[in-house]
């Protein structure tokens, strides 16, 4: 059942609202500081009051949205540590990195900034009703900003959508099984038209997200320590556990690319990526590389994750259809499934304009104003802001080449949309 692998009435949001405060006193000490996050950011504070926070047990956590928000709360607090200075920080302390691991552990989780600790689980509503951006507000930032809250909040939108397409795509692929191919056109063009709204909500980002801001104060405080570039941080992050025990730990940053929903239409739909450069040669000799999709499977919750695989072992769609006639329903079928590979493409174009929008046009102008200059966004982009200079080199904080590899996704996209073969 859906349960097991969370997954729930409103996709792979929780089902219920995000803790806003952890209901034992014992942790006080965490509330006190994520509650003054961006404030003590601003002030340079936040490092020492961290280091004088005690190194707080996790025996106190009972309940999975409890953990949840420890996860939620350690994670801005490692993000803030490390690049809330003026130089980035190489090392965590044992106050922030004890109970980060063994919450991560408990959830299945990367013990760095995911997606599920900035958006899937780091947002309240005045409305039950979770798919209008408007009713939404992010619980935690690190910039106090309203763009900050805009940015997480349009993709918690999205998911609530998700929830909507889970539901009758999963019937779709029953169908498949029993060839019942009208049954599942039609959930095609429902999942077309639900994509068309993933689109239409991508692009209110412009509404109150400013591109300037996001690219100056908020994406500095998503990266991660792999893949960013020898300015980044080359090393990784050390993580101290204390008593002269801790690792060196490299892993990528806080990205939108680690939603389970956007992976759920691909693995439904049967689109592949190829490996392009931009994640880790499998360490087994002879092995190919895994691709940027494969690899953020690790930076999903546990369950989506098992949930994504699940689904995966089922077959897609499009094997279903490239092996049809061409009698009147066959062809149906043939045409909204190309239907829905050309819509989720589109949508893939739109959030290829929003990052030249937030990212490469910001950076270049960035790169012919400094003149020399080098600061933490442009350090952290691997562009080094000389004027004239051309920009090179940017790297999502995903630990991605940005345009090249959304590229190449959306035209894995278009690719599947060809059933010829
Ligand atoms: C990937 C930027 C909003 C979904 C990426 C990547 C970048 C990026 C640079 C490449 C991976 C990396 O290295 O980080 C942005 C910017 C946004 C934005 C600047 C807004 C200001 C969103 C939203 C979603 C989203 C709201 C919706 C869930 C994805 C997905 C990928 C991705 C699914 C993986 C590639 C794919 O499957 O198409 N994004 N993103 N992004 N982003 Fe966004
Ligand atoms: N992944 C997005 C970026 O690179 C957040 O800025």
């Amino acid at each position: 059942t859906l349960r097991e692998f969370d997954v729930g009435q409103n996709g792979f949001l929780p089902s219920d609202l995000p803790l806003t405060i952890l209901p034992d006193a014992y942790y006080k000490p965490w509330e006190t500081v994520i509650h003054q996050l961006s404030e003590l950011i601003h002030g340079r504070e936040l490092r020492a009051k961290v280091e004088r926070l005690p190194v707080l047990s996790v025996d106190h956590l009972h309940t999975t949205p409890e953990w949840r928000r420890a996860y939620l709360i350690l994670s801005f607090l490692a993000h803030g540590y490390v690049w809330g200075g003026d130089k980035p920080s190489e090392i965590l302390p044992p106050s922030i990195t004890v109970p980060l691991l063994e919450v991560s552990t408990h959830l299945d989780l990367p013990p760095v900034a995911t997606y599920a600790a900035l958006n899937l689980w780091n947002f309240t509503s005045s409305s039950p009703q979770l798919t209008s951006p408007d009713a939404l507000h992010a619980l935690h930032t690190f910039t106090g900003t309203e763009d900050e809250s805009w940015f997480y909040i349009i993709s918690v939108a999205m998911e609530a959508q998700g929830a909507v397409i889970m539901p009758f795509m999963l019937e779709a692929l029953k169908a498949a099984g029993r060839k019942d191919y009208l049954t599942i056109a039609v959930a095609l063009d429902d999942l077309s038209s639900c994509i068309r709204q993933l689109k239409s909500l991508l692009g209110r980002m412009y509404e109150k997200c400013n591109p300037q801001v996001f690219f100056h104060q908020i994406r500095p405080f998503l990266a991660g320590s792999k893949n960013m570039g020898p300015a980044g941080l080359p090393r990784g992050v050390y993580y101290d556990e204390g008593d002269g025990k801790g690792d060196w730990i490299q892993l990528r940053g806080g990205s939108n690319g680690q939603s389970s929903l956007i992976q759920f239409l691909d693995v439904v739909l049967g689109v592949e990526h190829v490996a392009s450069g931009n994640s880790t040669p499998e360490p087994e000799c002879g092995g190919g590389e895994m691709s940027f999709h494969e690899e953020v499977r690790a930076y999903m919750p546990g369950p989506h994750r098992r949930f994504l695989e699940q689904i995966a072992n089922r077959g897609s769609i499009r094997d279903l259809v490239t092996q049809l006639g061409n009698s009147p329903e066959e062809q149906t079928l043939r045409e909204a499934f190309q239907a829905a590979t050309r819509t989720l493409a589109d949508f893939r174009n739109k959030h290829l304009e929003i990052v030249a929008r937030y990212i490469t046009i910001p950076a270049r102008k960035h790169a012919s104003g400094a003149a020399g200059k080098v600061n933490l966004a442009s350090t952290l982009s691997g562009e080094y802001g000389v004027a004239g200079e051309k920009i090179q080199e940017l790297t999502g904080t995903g630990g991605t080449a940005l345009l090249p590899f959304l590229k190449q996704v959306r035209d894995d996209t278009v690719r599947a949309g060809n059933t010829q073969c």
